[in-house]
């Protein structure tokens, strides 16, 4: 489908867009982190804003300048990512949860720092499960006729996983990466297949993370109807 460079075709539409990835304070100097960088979240805002819509970025730890034109919220942890989400999305005709969010988060944070101690092994560290944002927001769609999209990074049997991963999540498309040390993450370039929930596969080139996001909304604006 040929498209114009901006046409306005999310105008009088509010999307979120969750960006980067979360961390999980171990004590006030540490964290579980990940690589996740924020460049695929924020073209996703960058070009909904181009084509028209209110755009709420949530951003999780990208350390990027906020976009123009976007309504820009700063997180740090995946439960703060999931009241972000959770705040913006009763009025949003589309949520995209690019974000790479902690599946775990260490049982129990340090106000001190944790030290070392002589001739000790250290304390291992307990994790517990992090809410899984994406599936909250699938099953108890804030809207009717709320498209939501979820972004899935595998390692091995990519296609297989994704469309597993599509049904457990109940999202209606979900975005599925290939990754391993030099693939995506800090990449100015992505590659990609998106899986609808109506069994449709879109596969996306290797080009520019710009080019993803736009045929991302285009499926979007499909949904929308
Ligand atoms: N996600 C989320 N909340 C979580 C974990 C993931 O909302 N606690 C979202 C991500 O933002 C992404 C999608 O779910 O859009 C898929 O993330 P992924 O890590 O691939 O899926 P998981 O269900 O966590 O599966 P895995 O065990 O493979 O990590
Ligand atoms: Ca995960």
């Amino acid at each position: 489908l040929a498209r114009g460079a901006a046409e306005p075709d999310l105008t009088g539409r509010h999307v979120v867009v969750s960006a980067g990835g979360t961390r999980e304070p171990l004590d006030p100097v540490r964290f579980l982190g990940n690589r996740s960088s924020g460049k695929q979240g924020y073209a996703l805002a960058r070009t909904a804003a181009a084509r028209g819509a209110r755009v709420t970025l949530i951003a999780a730890n990208t350390g990027m300048p906020d976009p123009a034109g976007v309504d820009v919220v700063q997180v740090g942890t995946a439960v703060q990512l999931r009241e972000a989400v959770l705040k913006a999305a009763p009025d949003a005709d589309a949520v995209v949860m690019a974000a790479a969010v902690a599946d775990f988060r260490p049982a129990a944070y340090a106000s001190g720092k944790i030290k070392k101690k002589d001739g000790q092994e250290p304390d291992p560290i307990v994790l517990v499960r992090n809410p899984d944002i994406l599936a909250e927001i699938s099953a108890d769609r804030a809207r009717a006729g709320q498209v939501v999209v979820g972004f899935a990074a595998e390692t091995d049997d990519v296609l297989a996983n994704g469309r597993t991963k599509l049904r457990r999540k109940g999202c209606d498309l979900l975005v599925v990466n290939e990754v391993g040390e030099r693939k995506t993450f800090g990449a100015e370039e992505n590659e990609a297949v998106v899986l609808g929930a109506d069994g449709s596969e879109t596969t996306v080139p290797y080009g520019p993370k710009e080019a993803l996001a736009e045929t991302v909304w285009d499926l979007v604006v499909r949904r929308l109807g």
